[in-house]
């Protein structure tokens, strides 16, 4: 059995789907911070099977020592956590409060419960303003601009002092570029709160009819067309890539370290395209200024994810548009009744 922190969130949800369609038995625990119930429904819809869920928060040690005791779990997937990175430099307390006390609580109850296989959503903001690219898992860490993005580097440290300390464990740290889209069926996808912050769900609310316009922040970087480069993935290619990084820890390798992404930079003007192509018509858009600590390009080299874990991407970002935009035709308010 497998127990997904954060799973009725917007990548636990379609890892969920991807585990129960690939024979796992799952538990969620979700404290509903950022998602709701209704999720688990979703999910049974897709796969025909249920998942366990547990509303809980994972800094609770009662209700971990509980989950443990109750279910044979092999290995823990943690995606719960707080991800603005606005307002992480807002509220820093909070933030390292919810991600960091909540992976320490968790593994203490993993390794009481003698439960050694953790994989982690770590982040391509740990890369701070990468040297160059594409950037490979052995380039520098460090030199976040942001709380969030500090969390993360944290528990990735936390995680490499553990393993020295207990080399019974097996981690996987997992480095997400920017997932994006939506399971086909249009039943589970990204749901933000308020005005999203980031590009492809801003994006489906302009063309819902929610939101104007979309602001793109700068025209002047040092790019073929001015607009800033990233590594786009469909969050099902990034779904799956859970699945064979389980069994990856199931060879015993250790902490391991992977780049989930898939290998090809686009523009934002790139997936603006990409959306008006699913939309059938033009995205109503205007350029402004540069959005404060955003980098200019990164990507990966899939090289290592490919090799180790047989990872690759199967989806374009006119796959990823497509989706995003069915989900948001279908759930116009999200997971709003
Ligand atoms: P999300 O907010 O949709 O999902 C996180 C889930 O965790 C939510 O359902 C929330 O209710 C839950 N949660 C938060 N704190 C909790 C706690 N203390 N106890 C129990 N549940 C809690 O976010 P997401 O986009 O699905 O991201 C999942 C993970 O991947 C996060 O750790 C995030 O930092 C990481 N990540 C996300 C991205 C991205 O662009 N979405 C990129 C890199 C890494
Ligand atoms: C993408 C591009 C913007 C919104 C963030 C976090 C990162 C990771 C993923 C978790 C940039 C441009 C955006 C808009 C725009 N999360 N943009 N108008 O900044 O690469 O990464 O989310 O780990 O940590 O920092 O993603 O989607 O916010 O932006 O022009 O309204 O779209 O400037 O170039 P980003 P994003």
């Amino acid at each position: 059995m497998i127990l997904v922190t954060g799973g009725t969130g917007y990548i636990g949800s379609h890892t969920v789907v991807e585990l129960l369609n690939n024979g796992y038995d799952v538990v969620i625990v979700d404290n509903l911070s950022n998602s709701k119930e209704m999720v688990v429904d979703r999910i049974e819809a897709i796969t025909k099977r249920r998942p366990i869920f547990i509303n809980g928060d994972i800094r609770d040690r009662e209700i971990l020592d509980e989950i443990f005791t109750n279910f044979d779990i092999s290995c823990v997937i943690n995606f719960a956590g707080l991800k603005a990175v606005g307002e992480s430099v807002i509220k820093p307390l909070e933030y390292y409060q919810n991600n960091i006390t909540g992976a320490v609580t968790l593994l203490e109850a993993m390794r009481d419960h003698k439960v050694y296989n953790f994989i982690f959503s770590s982040s391509a903001t740990v890369y701070g303003d990468p040297v160059s690219v594409p950037v490979d898992e052995t380039f520098k860490i460090g030199g976040t601009t942001n709380p969030y993005g500090t969390t993360k580097l944290f528990i990735e440290q936390i995680l490499q002092d553990l393993y020295k300390a207990e080399p019974k464990f097996n981690i996987a740290i997992l480095r997400y570029f920017n997932p994006i889209g939506a399971h086909p069926s249009g039943l589970i996808g990204e749901d933000p709160n308020g005005i999203p912050n980031n590009l492809a769900p801003y994006i489906t609310q302009v063309m819902i009819g929610k939101r104007d316009h979309l602001n793109i922040f700068g025209k002047d970087y040092d790019t073929e067309d001015g607009t800033c480069i990233r590594d786009y993935i469909h969050v099902c290619d990034l779904a799956y890539g859970h699945v064979l990084a389980i069994k990856k820890l199931m060879e015993n390798p250790g902490v391991v370290i992977y780049n989930l992404g898939t290998g090809k930079g686009s523009s934002v003007l790139d997936v603006l395209h990409a959306f008006e192509k699913a939309y059938g018509k033009e995205i109503k858009h205007e350029f402004v200024g540069r959005r404060e600590g955003d980098i200019t390009a990164n990507y990966t080299k899939v090289d290592k994810a490919f090799k180790e874990l047989g990872f690759k991407a199967k989806y374009n970002i006119d796959d990823m548009a497509r989706d995003q935009w069915n989900w948001q035709k279908k759930n116009p308010n999200g997971y709003e009744e």
